[in-house]
């Protein structure tokens, strides 16, 4: 799903939001690595390394989102993929390492729920729930608890991953990636993004000097800390900007919703 890149803001907005930012972000990490790295920044792996990594696609296999195996027959991917789509119109394929593969597992889908509360990717409440017609023979990734809060704190390490473009404006890859970055502290992230940014339903990851990030074709999919969902990826100023982190959906806050469709 392209259709949620957020709208650039006027240019003198941006440089004094940019500013604000800059000065937030002073004592974050800044990224070592000079050389790009996945998603944006990062490195390739496959769907051996993280089998409850899913393709979302339209009904002729072509890849537009990420998602998460958490049950058998139950995937955790974004809302703003699924507004427009129906059972029929998408697939998961999971076990696919690569965009142009045909190997791995077809997944129909018999309903898609979406957060009843979710209006906009800005808005937070980011978050759908896929029911498969059949089981995925993969093994499915834990989530975080609802009570697990304590993991966002600032500066922990969590892992991002996706077929989405390498650059702002590049292409997709065609073999999964993955890169680490930072979870960005709340406070940060408002400097950032001011009231676009709603703390309850969001949490930030990247690096103040930029560099690292997930980009379009990357929504849906995890962001992991401790090897648990803890994130969906969501929405973000471009890719990989300095000052500007990607923003992901905070699943802790939306845990038992995802629980009662796992379990309906
Ligand atoms: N909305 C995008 C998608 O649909 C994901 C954007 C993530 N952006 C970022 N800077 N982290 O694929």
């Amino acid at each position: 799903m392209f259709g949620t890149r957020r709208v650039r803001k006027t240019a003198a907005t941006l440089v004094a939001t940019a500013a604000a930012a800059a000065t937030a972000l002073l004592a974050a990490p800044t990224a070592s690595a000079a050389a790009p790295q996945p998603v944006v920044g990062g490195t390739t792996t496959t769907t051996t390394a993280y089998p409850f990594m899913m393709q979302i696609t339209d009904a002729s296999q072509n890849q537009f989102c990420g998602g998460t195996l958490v049950a058998p027959r139950k995937v955790v991917t974004a809302a703003h993929c699924m507004v427009g789509e129906t059972t029929g119109s998408v697939r998961v394929v999971g076990g696919r390492t690569y965009l142009n593969g045909t190997n791995g597992t077809v997944g129909k889908v018999s309903k898609i729920w979406i957060n009843p509360d979710y209006s906009d990717a800005t808005n937070g409440d980011d978050v759908a729930v896929l029911t498969l017609s059949t089981s995925m023979p993969y093994t499915p990734a834990s989530y975080v608890s609802s009570s697990q809060t304590g993991v966002y704190a600032a500066g922990t390490t969590a892992r991002i991953l996706g077929w989405g473009t390498t650059s702002e404006n590049g292409g997709s890859s065609n073999q999964l990636r993955t890169a680490t970055v930072p979870i960005v502290a709340d406070s940060s992230c408002r400097s950032s993004y001011g009231s676009d940014f709603v703390q309850s339903d969001m949490v930030c990851a990247g690096y103040t000097s930029g560099g690292v990030d997930t980009c379009q074709g990357d929504s849906g999919g995890p962001l992991l800390i401790g090897g648990a969902l803890a994130g969906i990826t969501s929405w973000g100023e471009g890719c990989a900007e300095a000052g500007y982190p990607g923003v992901y959906t905070r699943l802790a806050t939306f845990s038992d919703l995802v629980t009662a469709q796992v379990n309906s």
